[in-house]
Order: structure tokens, then sequence, then C-alpha cells
């Protein structure tokens, strides 16, 4: 491609010397016009989604730092902030829409990426850097994501970002200072804002930035992968030179024979976004957390909605297996794989296993993805809060208040049930004083219980374990008294609408 075409006039001769100066001109058309395999069909289309992510990760960051501009990262302020540029700042609904649905799609097409170049075996020889620098970049977007949704501060960013930390911390041997080292601290608040804000927006960006970049360079370097066909190896001694003849017959210029393509998915994905943006709007922001209101309501946006499904339906014995193991196998999979694998058959017709276990993955993920849609173990969201004045005496109410807070704060209400909210991982707590005494209780919470009940000793100070306990034990006159308790059933199906 010549730049000179694109300018007529003075123009023309500005761009001639700009050029002559810098060499840019020459870089950038002898980069855009290196050949690549001549796709057609939805073949040619697959070829595009790597580029739909980078454009999604620079709408990223364009809204972001837009964003940042009038968003404060403290606990005083985060939610109002958030309130102001939602309902008052130019534009400002319209960019938190863009952030939302940018991450979104970033998500979405960094996923078909991955399952693209794994399902044609682009990950062989000489390809085996790109993978990896993409696994890196796939762990990346996803701490993005995570980081990101606690930026809200809402109720949902806040419980969430706590149930997650619960299970980091049960890493052996270093998952406490994990936990520590992620919340900054050992509970959600605002050091762990803070944190999460710095990671979000300097530490991971950063990140992206440089491996994006050894990513592209790679791409160039080794060359696009051509399209597999059945019988046609990988043999690392013959590759290349191979590669280099079928590129001189098959090869096209990259712009424009096949960035077109590219230029066509990106422009129409932003557009997406944005209409997504206008129509839908940003996701509502809910009540800012507050520990004492009972409707905690425990769910992360949709792409970690299934990792929770998948926490809340494995068997407590399995538990500590699933949370450790199934990120340590997915992770050595994608690490390991350009490593063991790295020749033979490409195409995914010689390769039966490769589909079988996409679509063993995309099946999982999905069942649980409406697993947690419908997640009965999650709380009812529309119930009113249970008001200090109901569930306790006048003179112990300060007390039993306090225990509220502590019981939120510790996470208590992520596995168990009082009244109607909570998670039914434990046993419903809600008249817990008619069934164990009192030494039972304060031992359950100091000691911990075998079958999944975490020890709070070192974790709750005397004062509190008072507090917590006194709360548990205060009577509870439920709003709407007389109703039978819900059953996990009808609460799940509450939950859907
Ligand atoms: C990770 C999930 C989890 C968290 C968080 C948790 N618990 Fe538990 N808890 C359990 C499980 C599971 C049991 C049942 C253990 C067993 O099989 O005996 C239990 C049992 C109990 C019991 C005994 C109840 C009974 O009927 O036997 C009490 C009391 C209790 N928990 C209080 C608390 C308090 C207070 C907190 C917060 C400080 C808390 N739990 C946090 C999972 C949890």
């Amino acid at each position: 491609m010549r730049f000179t075409r694109l300018f007529t006039g003075p123009a023309k001769k500005a761009w001639a010397v700009f050029d002559d100066r810098t060499g840019l001109g020459q870089v950038l058309s002898h980069q855009l016009s290196h050949p690549v395999p001549n796709t057609t069909g939805w073949v040619g289309w697959s070829y595009a989604i790597g580029s739909a992510v980078l454009v999604a990760f620079i709408l990223q960051v364009v809204t972001g730092v837009v964003l940042a501009t009038a968003y404060v990262p403290s606990t005083e302020d985060a939610y109002d902030s958030l309130m102001y540029i939602t309902d008052q700042a130019t534009l400002g609904s319209f960019l938190r829409g863009l952030h939302n649905y940018g991450a979104w799609a970033m998500i979405i097409f960094i996923g078909l990426h991955v399952i693209q170049t794994y399902l044609v075996g682009a990950y062989k020889f000489p390809r085996e850097a790109n993978w990896l620098s993409g696994a890196v970049l796939l762990l990346l977007t996803l701490v993005l994501a995570f980081t990101g949704q606690l930026l809200r501060w809402d109720q949902t960013a806040y419980w969430s970002t706590y149930v997650l930390a619960a299970q980091v911390e049960r890493t052996p041997i270093i998952g406490d200072r994990l936990a520590d080292l992620a919340l900054a601290g050992d509970t959600v608040g605002g050091a762990t804002l803070t944190r999460f804000y710095a990671i979000h927006v300097f530490f991971v960006p950063a990140l992206v930035f440089m491996f994006i970049g050894f990513h592209l360079w790679l791409v160039l370097h080794t060359g696009v992968s051509e399209p597999p066909q059945a019988g046609r190896p990988v043999d690392p001694k013959t590759y290349r030179a191979w590669y280099q003849k079928y590129l001189e017959r098959n090869g096209v210029p990259f712009w424009p024979d096949a960035a077109w393509r590219d230029v066509v998915l990106g422009v129409g994905m932003v557009a997406a976004v944005a209409a997504l943006a206008i129509i839908v709007g940003p996701p509502e922001l809910e009540n800012p957390p507050d520990p004492t209101v009972l409707q905690a309501y425990p769910r992360p946006d949709w792409y970690f909605l299934w990792i929770f499904a998948a926490l809340a339906v494995v068997p407590p014995a399995l538990e500590d297996l699933v949370i450790l193991g199934a990120p340590a196998i997915f992770g050595a999979l994608l690490v390991f794989l350009p490593f063991f694998a790295n020749k033979g058959e490409r195409s995914p017709k010689r390769r039966p296993w490769a589909i079988a276990i996409v679509m063993i993955a995309v099946i999982m993920v999905g069942t649980l993805y409406v697993a947690g849609e419908r997640a009965p173990w999650s709380p009812y969201v529309d119930q009113p809060q249970l008001p200090v004045e109901v569930v306790a005496a006048p003179e112990k109410r300060a007390l039993v208040a306090q225990g509220a807070q502590f019981y939120y704060q510790k996470g208590c209400q992520a596995c168990h049930r009082m009244g109607n909210w909570g998670g039914l991982y434990g046993p419903n707590l809600t008249n817990v004083h008619e069934r164990l005494s009192h030494e039972q209780i304060v031992i359950s919470i100091i000691n911990g219980r075998g079958g999944g009940m975490p020890a709070y000793a070192g974790n709750l100070t005397q004062q509190q374990v008072n507090a917590i306990v006194a709360f548990l034990e205060a009577e509870k006159v439920q709003r709407g008294e007389g109703e039978p308790p819900r059953d996990a059933g009808e609460v799940g199906a509450q939950a859907e609408d």
C-alpha cells in the first residue's frame, strides 16, 4: 500500500517530507502489504476475530481513560461518582455503556479466538510463542474483567469479590497471603478498591499493551497460519520452506485483500456495542455496599457467573479439589499444549478430540451458566430488609446490629441462610439457637466444622464473636410472618423473573 496515493496537492507533499524524515510510511506500508494466505468465506472471517479483540481492547482503553477523568476510587465517593457519570455527565451514561459492552465484546471475541486457533491447530510449529502470549492475554483479560467489576462498588460487585476472595484463600500454603495481596487486607474495603483500581487501570493494561505488541510482532514474524488441510501435517523440519512457497503461490497482500474483513468486523462490533450502550444502557447501579442490608445478592457479571455456579454445585468434599484443581488443569493445558503437540495434523477433521474438547467445554460452561442464572442458592432479590427492631429486644439492639454487620462483613451469608437470604451451602442459621447451645454456636464459629465451615478463630475478635452470636441468637420476627419458608425450588423459580 502506498500512502502517497491517499493524499493530493500540498498534503501529498507534506506526507512525502514526513515519510522522508521519519521512514514511518515505508515501515507501515511494508507491514500492511505483507502476504497472507488467501482465504474466503467463513474461514476468511475467522481470521478477523483476533483483530476484533484488539479493536475491543482499544475501545476499552479510550472509554476507560475518559471514565477515569470522573471516577473517584474511594469507598466514600466511588458510588456517587458513578451516579454522577451516569446521570449528569455529558455522554456519561453512553460511555459507561460502551465500556461495559466493550468488555463483553472483548471477552466474547477472545473466547472465540482461543477456540478458533485451537480448532485449527494454529498453536503448532512455529507459532508456539503466539499461543503462549495469547494465553497470557486471556488471563490478563479475565483479571481486567474481574477487577473492573469491583470498581462499580455496589452490592453485587462487593459481594462477588468477597466470595471469589474466599475461594482464593483456599489455595494451600499461600492462600491467605494471596487473598491478602488481592484484597489489601482481610476484608473488602477502601484499600481493596484502591488496589483493584491500580490493577485495573495501570498494571494490567500496561501488561496487555506489552503482550499485544509481542503477539502482533509474532504474527508478522511467523506469518499467519494457513487454513489447515487434512493430510497435510506440520513437520518442523520442512514447514518454513513449505510455508514460503505456499505464500508465493497462494499469498495476497494483507491490505486490502484480507484486511477489509478485519475492518468490517471491527466497525460492526463497535457499532453493536454503541447500539447496546444507547438502547440498553449501562448496567444499573444497585445500592452501595452496606453490610446491614440483608438482600445482598452475590452474583458476578455473566462472564463469571458459571464459575460461581460451579462452586455452588460441587459437593463440599470435592470443593477444594475443584476450586483449585480446575483452574490449575485448565492453565496447565493452555501452557503445555504447544510443548507436547506442536507437530502433526492441524485439521480439525483429523483431530476429532479437539472438537470434542471444545464441545464439552462449551456445553459445560453453558449448563453452569444456566444453572447460575436460576441459582436456587442465591438469595432472593426483592425481599425487604429485616430492620433491627424486629429481630431483637431493645436493650440488645446495638449488639445485634453490630453482629449483623460482622455477619455480613465476614461473609457468613455467602454460605448460610438467614430468613430467606443467603447461600444454601451451609445449614440455615435462622433458628440455630434452637438447635445448638450458646457454647456450641461459639465453638462452631471459632473452630469451624469439618463439613466446610471455616474456622474463624484468627479472623474475629472476642467482641465480634459475641456480637455475631447475639445476632444469631436474636429472635427473628420476619415481615410476612406466617408464610411458610420457601423451599429451594420455589426460590429458584422466583429468581428467574
Ligand atoms: C464457606 C462457607 C461458610 C462460611 C463462609 C461460613 N460457614 Fe458456617 N457452616 C458452613 C458449613 C458447610 C457448615 C456445616 C458444617 C457441618 O457439616 O457440620 C457450617 C456450620 C455452621 C454452624 C453450625 C450450624 C449447625 O446447625 O450445625 C454455625 C453456627 C455457623 N456455621 C456459623 C457461621 C458464621 C457465624 C459464619 C460467619 C462468621 C459462618 N458460619 C461462615 C459453611 C460456612
